[in-house]
């Protein structure tokens, strides 16, 4: 019992000097500048290259003077005012570290600094391919480049690659340099079929933070066209048909360059090139397609099937149907029969009958 209160007593007061050694840790740290009387009213200022600029410092405490130092805009010390402001028409410095600071009555001077970004979209941003020219081929590797001239500061730059719409990777940079630099990014692509005429791009992004233009200053390249050569590719590679009156084999696939076509087949006497074949006289046989281009060549297989060979589909569903329906009809016949012979004995007038019935009329 003695021993439980005397742990307890002792965790308290460990625990109180912890918040003792925290409050001091946090008005050191804050203290600096929350002691200073003086407030600007911009946070942080985001300026572009050549543009003007403009920030309030004021105080509520009387002082012996107040001021703004700065490479450019300074304002000299004044005793008569609350207000002041830092103010450059043409800001053309790319490091710049403004402070308004105060002389006042009891304490020592201080200052309070003004954050400032000067930035710059680049001059001009550009696509091209690293060692190569001309048509790309299907599955293989090749590097982008995009070059990103003068831009400041780039640790807010954003390097965006496009295909198409597509998003496909984007770069950040860890230099700290706050003058205008150059910049070169590259992106490898392995090419497929499909990105055949594909447009891609890439695209400088400066996001400057929450007190920096919105939307974010973007600036694309041109488009840049890619062009993929790759082999024939059939979906499917054999068709079975049955032969009708009229019999189309459509051999047509893409492909870059454009295919030739060939066909081969026993039935076929002539060299034919078109990538279809449509004739009333092709007999019932196996009919090959080959397209071909500098990539490579695929092949497809037309079967042509005769309507003879359609008699076991007949014999298999036609028959059994018919016969089906002859039982069918002849089980209702006899029911009808037997029902109405019950009933009725009606004598049907026969032909001859009728026609003498006629005559008498008239
Ligand atoms: C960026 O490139 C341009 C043109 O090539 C060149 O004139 C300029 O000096 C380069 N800037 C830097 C910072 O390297």
């Amino acid at each position: 019992m003695q021993k439980g209160s005397f742990s307890l007593t002792t965790s308290f007061q460990v625990f109180y000097m912890l918040l003792t050694l925290l409050g001091l840790y946090f008005s050191l740290i804050a203290g600096t500048q929350a002691e200073c009387p003086v407030q600007l009213n911009r946070r942080r200022v985001v300026v572009r290259y050549g543009d003007s600029v403009a920030v309030n410092c004021n105080t509520s405490v009387q002082h012996q003077g107040i001021g703004w130092e700065a490479s450019e805009g300074a304002v000299g010390m004044t005793k008569d005012k609350n207000l002041i402001t830092w103010r450059v028409s043409e800001l053309k410095e790319w490091v710049i570290k403004p402070y308004c600071f105060i002389n006042y009555k009891t304490g020592e001077p201080c200052e309070v600094q003004l954050p400032v970004t000067v930035y710059k979209t680049p001059d001009n941003v550009s696509i091209s391919t690293v060692d190569h020219s001309g048509p790309m081929m299907e599955g293989k590797q090749y590097k982008l480049q995009c070059d990103v001239h003068n831009v400041a500061p780039v640790q807010y730059l954003t390097v965006k690659w496009y295909k198409g719409e597509t998003l496909l990777n984007q770069t950040i940079f860890t230099n700290t340099s706050e003058t205008p630099v150059n910049e070169t990014v590259t992106l490898q692509i392995r090419p497929d079929r499909d990105d055949d005429g594909a447009q891609y791009r890439c695209e400088a992004e400066l996001d400057l933070g929450a007190e920096g233009p919105q939307p974010h200053p973007k600036n694309s390249s041109n488009p840049l066209n890619v062009e993929v050569y790759y082999k024939p590719r059939h979906s499917n590679s054999t068709e079975t048909i049955i032969k009708k009156d009229e019999v189309i084999l459509d051999c047509t696939v893409k492909a870059n360059p454009a295919p030739r076509y060939t066909w081969r087949s026993d039935h076929l006497e002539e060299e034919i090139s078109s990538s279809v074949l449509k004739s009333s006289t092709l007999s019932p046989g196996n009919y090959t397609c080959i397209a071909t281009n500098a990539r490579g060549n695929d092949s497809k297989v037309f079967i042509i099937k005769s309507t003879d060979n359609c008699i076991p589909i007949i014999l298999g569903i036609i028959v059994p149907v018919v016969v089906i329906s002859v039982i069918l009809i002849y089980i209702y016949l006899t029911y009808y029969k037997k029902t109405r012979m019950g009933h009725y004995d009606v004598k049907k007038p026969k032909a001859h009958e009728l026609l003498a019935q006629t005559e008498q009329s008239l």
